[in-house]
């Protein structure tokens, strides 16, 4: 099937979201949907699929013009929306999941649950997936429940699926497991929407992009035809830079030490420390146990053994709030579970740190708070509408800024960075590893998560490499490179030799 959108136009109340888009797709085809937070990729995404009505424009399939009045009206006619927020329920097998909305029933009016567990594994089997449709969705890792969520819509016979960046949470490996079942997809004649911040898998897996910026089709073309720097300039208007951002600068004095801290099955015997004015990297693949290792640092989980010392005293933390109280502030991971509060609007959420700095003779000064706001909407350059408005409204990289905002204003002794750049464009990933660069220089011991070894190698001056738990390695200094980082996650070793010369120790 062949779709094409027709001269799209969207506005929310005076705000002009989408002016006069077109795009179209062939069966077997990926195409990636690029350009900055807030360009209108995912309101077209909803427009396409039911979600949302458009003000003017056309929908043609296969030259049909078509109306989605709703979801259901999209999927019945092939398209499937694969949001990033799965929309899958932890307490039920795979095989319920796969059928939501539209059971399977018996002449009893039961459940036909046997039929649905058989129709499942017959999808799987087609599509080489060796998932058992029993296991409960909640033991599933992300994913294989973007693969759930793959699955299912290759059962409803869709011949377009949208993926609304599907990858931001995952690893490496899991990254490489939903591109092979994306190219079974491919091979089955199913045209694939793919809309990511991350241009080199756009080069991996896209045959075709298209580029929105403001609400308006800048450029499209065919991805053998272009590299990521060029995507990146399409995206925001300019060059964007590439170089790392490390700086030589001096440390200052310890701040944060971990001694053998432990946390079975997660992580044992880590040791570690980090100094004033530092940007320490934490990287390693699915499992490693970074997150969980700085949870527990954050308050939110107790260690089993070992110890937390922070500025030369050894601290107990019963929970978060002891954490945040003694100068320890946290992003977390994920932020459509943990960082945002659905019903709060944009400035609640950006202050809902009760921050001893704010607080006045026992009350926290909403003014000095909103003007702080007010200074970070301009310098992350947070694209909204007013501050009241919910944090919903905002597209998914703005929100993330939102999250990052009020840690900036909050000035802590350390601060934890988990995953700091999911769903920011290329741009805005910019004006983020400045500020975590400015945040350096105020002398916060800053300790940067992630996956990526680009990032780690661009803003950290040295880096710990877990796996299964345990550090297995550091890297540091102008010689950090992508392939010693993934030797180590994957449990290797770096030579004594390149001790010393390339400044690492594994
Ligand atoms: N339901 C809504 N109500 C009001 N404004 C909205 C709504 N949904 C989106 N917007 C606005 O429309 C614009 C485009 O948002 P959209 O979510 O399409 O961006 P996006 O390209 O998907 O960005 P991101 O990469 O950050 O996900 C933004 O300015 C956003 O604030
Ligand atoms: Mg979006």
């Amino acid at each position: 099937m062949n779709v094409e959108l027709r001269g799209i136009h969207k506005a929310f109340g005076s705000n002009q979201v989408l002016k006069d888009v077109s795009l179209s797709l062939q069966g077997g085809e990926v195409c990636a949907l690029l350009g900055e937070n807030g360009a209108g990729k995912s309101t077209l995404m909803n427009i396409l699929g039911g979600v949302l009505p458009k003000d003017q424009g056309k929908i043609l399939l296969d030259g049909q013009e078509r109306e989605f009045e709703s979801p259901s009206a999209s999927l019945e006619a092939g398209i499937a929306f694969i949001h990033q927020e799965l929309n899958l329920i932890n307490d039920l097998p795979i095989y319920e999941n796969m059928f939501l909305g539209r059971e399977l029933k018996k002449k009893s009016g039961l459940l036909d649950l046997e039929e649905m567990e058989r129709q499942t594994a017959a999808v799987f089997t087609k599509m080489g997936v060796s998932l058992n449709p029993r296991t409960m969705v909640r033991d599933l890792d992300a994913s294989y429940k973007q693969i759930v969520e793959i699955s299912r819509a290759m059962m409803m016979n869709a011949s377009i699926i949208i993926m609304d960046e599907p990858t931001t949470s995952l690893t490496d490996p899991e990254i490489q497991r939903v591109f092979e079942m994306m190219k079974t997809m491919k091979s089955h004649g199913v045209g694939i929407i793919f809309i990511s911040h991350k241009l080199g898998e756009v080069m991996t897996i896209c045959d075709r992009y298209a580029v929105l910026r403001d609400g308006a089709k800048v450029a499209e073309g065919e991805v053998k035809d272009v590299d990521t720097d060029l995507l990146a300039k399409l995206m925001v208007g300019h060059d964007v830079r590439t170089e790392s951002l490390q700086r030589e600068g001096e440390k200052g004095e310890e701040v944060l030490r971990l001694e053998n801290l432990t946390r079975e099955p997660h992580f044992r015997n880590i040791s570690l420390s980090v100094h004033r004015g530092e940007i320490l990297g934490v990287t390693g693949l699915l499992g490693d146990g970074r997150s969980e290792l700085f949870l527990t640092v954050f308050g939110a989980e107790k260690p089993a053994a070992g110890k937390i010392i922070l500025e030369g005293k050894e601290i107990q933390l019963p929970g978060t709030p002891h954490a945040l109280k003694s100068g320890i502030g946290y992003l977390p991971r994920n932020r459509k579970e943990n960082g945002i509060i659905k019903d709060m609007d944009i400035f609640e959420n950006a202050s809902i740190v009760t921050w001893p700095k704010f607080a006045r003779r026992g009350f926290i000064d909403r003014t000095v708070q909103a003007e702080k706001f007010a200074s970070q909407v301009k310098k992350l350059n947070i694209r909204m509408g007013k501050k009241t408005d919910p944090i919903l409204s905002l597209s998914g990289g703005n929100q993330q800024k939102v999250v990052l905002a009020k840690w900036l204003t909050a000035n802590p002794k350390v601060l934890i960075l988990d995953n700091p750049t999911q769903g920011v464009d290329v741009g805005a990933k910019e004006d983020i590893y400045d500020i975590i660069l400015k945040l350096a220089e105020e002398n916060i011991a800053v300790v940067v998560l992630s996956s990526e070894a680009q990032e780690i190698i661009r803003v950290c001056s040295r880096a710990l490499v877990m796996y299964h738990g345990a550090i297995q390695g550091e890297v540091s200094g102008p010689t950090m490179n992508e392939h010693d980082i993934m030797k180590l996650a994957t449990g290797g070793r770096l030579n004594i030799a390149q001790k010393g010369e390339n400044g690492i120790h594994g």
